[in-house]
């Protein structure tokens, strides 16, 4: 009897330590959050450009002419989200009004991030209505670089591959999966489904080209406008042609799974699932659940067009940026399928090795990004080992989805 008790005491005491474990993580991440936003307001205090990482030991911002400006203004939303302080409502305000005028851009297909993450989460969080129409146009223009042959969102304008001969004309990254929300908004807030259309369609285009048996993706493929014809597929900022760029794979594992909460489509749910057990099962995953910036970097049967030197790294770099995404996807995938639990725990391990002090900064370091050791592009020899404001981005993501779950 006395033993019997013994072990309930024992039982509940590793019980109550590990829920306390768990909001640890989001504690621990949000104060930290907190923290470095706070001083990294404090650096540049107007929204004229947007801190993007970090190069030659100093802070990289970017000006309104990129991809990653909305992710800034995003962190400042979730932290707000996470603590309801008004102060913090008022700079993400500021920061993401500040972005209006990229409602127009035309010139590529990320407004989606650009825009979803900055007024898609202040609509969210504020129900204030300009944003609503400011979300609306950003869609629009998104729209004017669908093409009914292709069946699917130029992401790039004309640029060659690393061979050095091919050139892609109306070349279509993975990552293009994730401007899609935008587009099933538009639609839910207009009932016009010419966005949602237009979603669908670049989703099967990509379900369709751009994967391989396994499921792992091209990062790039190129289509001949004129035909709908795929010309090419190919890596811009993975190992090689034919390999696994973790990056790309989040943005796949995401893109789908948030195709399916949009439209409960059986084929993008299945496309989540299986891209996401690449993931999971891949041999080559570190135990810490933080992939190398490329599965297949450095293996034998991938060869890289590019000019890669093997004595670079000591180590293969890993990318946070890529296990923060999948994070925050696995926590959203948990809840579309039956044996979720797998999903849910391979979240709750990234996101304990991202909480830990090997990725998280200390306070007043890292230019004041949240995250260590991601990486942008190791072919371009661009933001390798460095911080990145979108590896921040899903990472508070992933906690306010994992803090969700707790309650
Ligand atoms: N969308 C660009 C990247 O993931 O690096």
């Amino acid at each position: 009897m006395k033993i019997n008790k013994l072990w309930i005491l024992c039982l509940l005491i590793l019980c109550s330590c590990s829920t306390k474990n768990e909001e640890d993580i989001v504690s621990r991440g949000f104060e930290r959050a907190e923290l470095q936003l706070s001083a990294q307001l404090k650096v540049v205090p107007e929204p004229n450009e947007y801190p993007r990482t970090i190069k030659g030991g100093k802070l990289k911002t970017t000006k309104k002419n990129d991809w990653t400006e909305g992710f800034y203004p995003g962190c400042l939303w979730y932290v707000y989200e996470h603590n309801h302080n008004e102060n913090w409502k008022e700079s993400a305000i500021k920061w993401t009004e500040a972005l209006e005028p990229l409602k127009k851009l035309t010139n590529h297909h990320d407004i989606g991030f650009l825009m979803y993450c900055s007024f898609g989460n202040a609509y969210r969080l504020t129900g204030n209505e300009t944003y609503k129409d400011i979300l609306v146009e950003s869609a629009r223009s998104l729209c004017t670089r669908f093409n009914q042959k292709t069946g699917c969102i130029e992401s790039w304008n004309y640029r060659k591959a690393w061979n050095g001969i091919d050139e892609w004309f109306y070349p279509v990254i993975i990552d293009n999966m994730m401007n899609l929300e935008l587009l099933y908004f538009a639609t839910k807030v207009t009932g016009d489904s010419v966005y949602a259309n237009i979603a669908n369609a670049h989703a099967e285009t990509t379900a369709k080209n751009q994967f391989r048996a396994d499921y792992s993706n091209y990062h790039v493929v190129n289509y001949d406008e004129e035909t709908g014809k795929v010309l090419h597929k190919a890596t811009c900022q993975g190992f090689s042609d034919n390999s696994a760029w973790a990056r790309g794979q989040a943005w796949a594992i995401y893109g789908y799974t948030m195709a399916y909460r949009e439209t409960k489509r059986k084929d993008f749910l299945d496309m989540a699932i299986h891209t996401a057990d690449f993931w999971l099962n891949h041999p080559n995953l570190p135990e810490d659940g933080v992939p190398y910036w490329d599965f297949n970097a450095g293996q034998e049967g991938f060869v890289p067009d590019w000019n890669y030197d093997p004595q670079m790294f000591k180590e293969v770099p890993r990318d946070a940026s890529a296990a923060a995404i999948a994070a925050s996807a696995f926590l959203e995938l948990t809840d579309y399928v039956d044996d979720g639990e797998k999903y849910e725990q391979a979240a709750e391990h990234i996101l304990k090795s991202l909480s830990s002090p090997l990725y998280l900064a200390e306070s007043g370091t890292n230019c004041n990004f949240i995250l260590m050791h991601s990486v942008g592009s190791i072919p371009h020899g661009s933001e390798i080992d460095v911080p990145l404001v979108y590896a921040d981005y899903y990472y508070l993501e992933a906690l306010l989805r994992y803090s969700k779950k707790q309650k």
